[in-house]
C-alpha cells in the first residue's frame, strides 16, 4: 500500500480509504469487523464514515456505522493513532429542527456523539457532509475552527459543495483567519466526471487540497456485474440506486463499460481495478473511497493498489467517457 500526503497538510493516508457506509446496512456487524482488519493488514490506514450512516436503513437510528467502527476500534487491532479517521456532520439525526445542519449548536452537539460512538477523543478529518442553505459559512467555520484548536478534531474537509462555495469558505477562513478546509469529498467516478472535473479540481488543485472521490465504482456499476436489459438482483445495491437504474438506461454509459472491459481483460485485471486504477492516476485524487460489503469486494478493490495506467489507457477512458 503507498501512502500519499491529504492536500497541504503533512498527513499520510493510504492510497484507498475505506468507507464504511455500508456498515449495518448491507453488510452485518461481524462482516464490517472483517473488513475492517482485513483493510488494515493490507494496510488501509484511512477510514471514512458519517454519523448519519446508516440511518435511512428501517428501526436505524443513525450512528450504527460510527459504533461499529468505535468498537473494532477497541479491539486492538490497531492502535488508534495508527489509523486517520474521517467522519462528518450535517445531516438529521434527531427529529428536532436543530438535529441537523451546519449551525453552531448542530455542530458541537453532534461531534460529542460522534466521538461517544467512536469511543476516541479526536477525529482526525471532520467533514462538512454537505452545504446548509440556513447557515452562513462564518459560524461553520468559527465552530470548525473552534473544535480544532480545542483538539477534538486534527483537519477539516468538505464534502458536496460545489465550486463557489468552497472558494467562498476558503477565502472566509483566509479572511477570518480560522481553520481552514483541507480536504474534498467529491461524488467522483469514470461515469461521473463533469460535476467534479468542470470546476471543483482545479480549485483543489490550486490551493492545495486533499480529493478523497466517494463512489468511485458507481455504487458497484463499474464492476461490470449488471447487464444491460436485465434487473438488478435484489440484494445488489442496484436494486435500491435509482441511480444505478438511470444508469441503465445511458448507451454513453455502456460504451464506457465495454472500454473499461477490454481495457481490464488485457491486463488481466477487474474491471473494478480498472476503474480504480484510473482514479488512482489522476493527478489530483488523493484516496478513492472503497465501500466493499463483503471479504471478496474487498479484496478486488485491494487488488488496484499500486495500479496507474499508461497514458493511452487515460486516454482511452477519457474520450470515451468526455461527456458524462
Ligand atoms: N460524502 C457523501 O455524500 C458520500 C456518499 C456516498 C458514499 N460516501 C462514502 O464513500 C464510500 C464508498 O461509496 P460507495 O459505496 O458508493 O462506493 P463504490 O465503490 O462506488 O460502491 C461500493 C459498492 O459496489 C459494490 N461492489 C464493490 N466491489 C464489488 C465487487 N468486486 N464485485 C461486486 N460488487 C462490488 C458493492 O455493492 P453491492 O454488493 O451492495 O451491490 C459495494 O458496496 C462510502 O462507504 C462512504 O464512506 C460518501
Amino acid at each position: 500500500m503507498e501512502y500519499r500526503i491529504l492536500g497541504s497538510t503533512g498527513l499520510k493516508v493510504s492510497e484507498l480509504c475505506l468507507g464504511t457506509m455500508q456498515f449495518g446496512w448491507t453488510a452485518d456487524e461481524e462482516t464490517s469487523y472483517t473488513v475492517l482488519t482485513t483493510a488494515a493488514e493490507a494496510g488501509i490506514n484511512f477510514i471514512d464514515t458519517a454519523d448519519i450512516y446508516s440511518r435511512w436503513v428501517e428501526g436505524n437510528p443513525g450512528g450504527v456505522a460510527e459504533t461499529i467502527l468505535g468498537k473494532w476500534l477497541k479491539k486492538g487491532v490497531v492502535r488508534r493513532h495508527q489509523v486517520v479517521i474521517a467522519t462528518k456532520v450535517r445531516g438529521r439525526m434527531g427529529d428536532g429542527p436543530n438535529d441537523e445542519g451546519n449551525s453552531r449548536r448542530h455542530i458541537l452537539n453532534a461531534v460529542r456523539g460522534s466521538l461517544r460512538r467512536l469511543q476516541t477523543d479526536y477525529i482526525d478529518l471532520y467533514q462538512i457532509h454537505w452545504p446548509d442553505e440556513d447557515t452562513s459559512i462564518e459560524e461553520t467555520l468559527c465552530a470548525l475552527d473552534d473544535l480544532v484548536r480545542g483538539g477534538q478534531v486534527r483537519y477539516i474537509g468538505c464534502s458536496n459543495f460545489p465550486a463557489w462555495r468552497l472558494m467562498q469558505a476558503l477565502w472566509v477562513s483566509d479572511r477570518r483567519k480560522l481553520a481552514r478546509f483541507t480536504c474534498l469529498q467529491p461524488h467522483y467516478n469514470l461515469i461521473h466526471r463533469q460535476e467534479y472535473e468542470r470546476e471543483l479540481e482545479a480549485v483543489c488543485q490550486t490551493y492545495g487540497l486533499g480529493v478523497i472521490p466517494y463512489s468511485p465504482l458507481a455504487g458497484g456499476f463499474l464492476t461490470g456485474k449488471y447487464e444491460r436489459g436485465v434487473t438488478p438482483p435484489a440484494e445488489s445495491r442496484g436494486s435500491m440506486s435509482k441511480r444505478i437504474q438511470t444508469y441503465m438506461q445511458d448507451d454513453r454509459v455502456w460504451e464506457t463499460l465495454a472500454k473499461l472491459r477490454t481495457l481490464a481483460e488485457a491486463q488481466g485485471r477487474t474491471i473494478s481495478q480498472m476503474a480504480l486504477g484510473w482514479q488512482l492516476t489522476r493527478p489530483s485524487v488523493t484516496s478513492p473511497i472503497i465501500g466493499p460489503r463483503s471479504l471478496e469486494q474487498l479484496d478486488d478493490n485491494l487488488g488496484a493498489a499500486g495500479l496507474r495506467l499508461s497514458p493511452d489507457h487515460m486516454e482511452e477512458l477519457e474520450q470515451i467517457s468526455q461527456e458524462l
